[in-house]
């Protein structure tokens, strides 16, 4: 079974139709990229995918779970995470408090424990100091871990982004754009590190991506969309091929570093 079946995902903004019957099967353990030009819907996908927008027709299966209706937190909750094609984290804080606080969900509920500072409290404190230094070190980044996260380089911010997506053990991991702005080295370190979390940890990911030299060399299969539909879908040497991509390239607004 698919860990996330998609079936005739469509989402209009005011008559514009941003996405229209989007469907994908992904299988655990993939690596796949939706790829496309400006504003052909990739985001959007994945706004529909966290519950950020409710989509106008379609479904959405996560490990057999129908995810329909339900809120942003609720996603994440299940196991989709995320990282923005633009930064979001907490600049003045410390890279560690910004692993830890992407794990607010579960520690709200104790809020009480938390106050008391109870036994469990602490080591589930402890626990999660452990896991965020973890992940922390999988990325790179263990040595900066008390660097105010705006005084990171600009590669590293987008690697700390990763590592808190991946602070709320996702079954599916939603990566837009991670490589948006980086340059040549900074590029080929990211996509060593995606590959491995695919490769070493079993990580799912679905990747969208401007740059295909990226892409290309790392993931299974491409999804290609223009204006909302899937105009192909294959291996990187099968959608480098066809006429239909090729066109909406050349034709449209594709650059290769958005
Ligand atoms: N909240 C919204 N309200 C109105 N229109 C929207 C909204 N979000 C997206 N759109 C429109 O939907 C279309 C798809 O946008 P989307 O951001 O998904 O594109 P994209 O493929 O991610 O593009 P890019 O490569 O530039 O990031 C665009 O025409 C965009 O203007
Ligand atoms: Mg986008």
């Amino acid at each position: 079974m698919a860990i996330l079946e998609v079936k005739n995902l469509s989402i209009e903004f005011g008559g514009l139709k941003a996405v229209e019957d989007f469907n994908l099967s992904l299988e655990k353990g993939e690596l796949i990229a939706i790829i496309g030009p400006n504003g052909a819907g990739k985001t959007t996908i994945f706004n529909m995918l966290t519950g950020i927008y409710p989509p106008s027709n379609g479904t959405i299966h996560l490990d057999g779970e129908n995810l329909l209706g339900r809120k942003p937190f609720q996603f994440a909750q299940a196991g989709i995470a995320r990282t923005f094609q633009n930064i979001r984290l907490f600049s003045n804080a410390s890279v560690i408090d910004n692993v830890k606080m992407a794990n607010t969900a579960d520690s709200n509920e104790n809020f009480f424990e938390s106050i008391l500072r109870t036994p469990g409290m602490v080591e589930k404190e402890r626990q999660l100091d452990e896991h965020a230094l973890e992940l922390l070190s999988l990325f790179g980044l263990e040595g900066q871990a008390d660097t105010i996260a705006k005084n990171l380089p600009y590669g590293a911010q987008r690697r700390l982004e990763i590592v808190r997506a991946l602070m709320l053990n996702p079954k599916v991991l939603l990566l837009d754009e991670p490589v948006a702005g980086m340059i040549t080295t900074e590029l080929d370190e990211m996509a060593q590190l995606v590959k491995e979390l695919r490769e070493k940890h079993g990580q799912t990911i679905i990747l969208i991506e401007h740059h295909m030299n990226f892409v290309m060399p790392i993931v299974d299969r491409i999804i290609v969309l223009n204006f909302g539909k899937t105009i192909s879908e294959g291996t990187p040497a099968e959608i480098q091929k066809d006429p239909r991509v090729i066109e909406a390239y050349l034709g449209g607004g594709f650059h290769g570093n958005a």
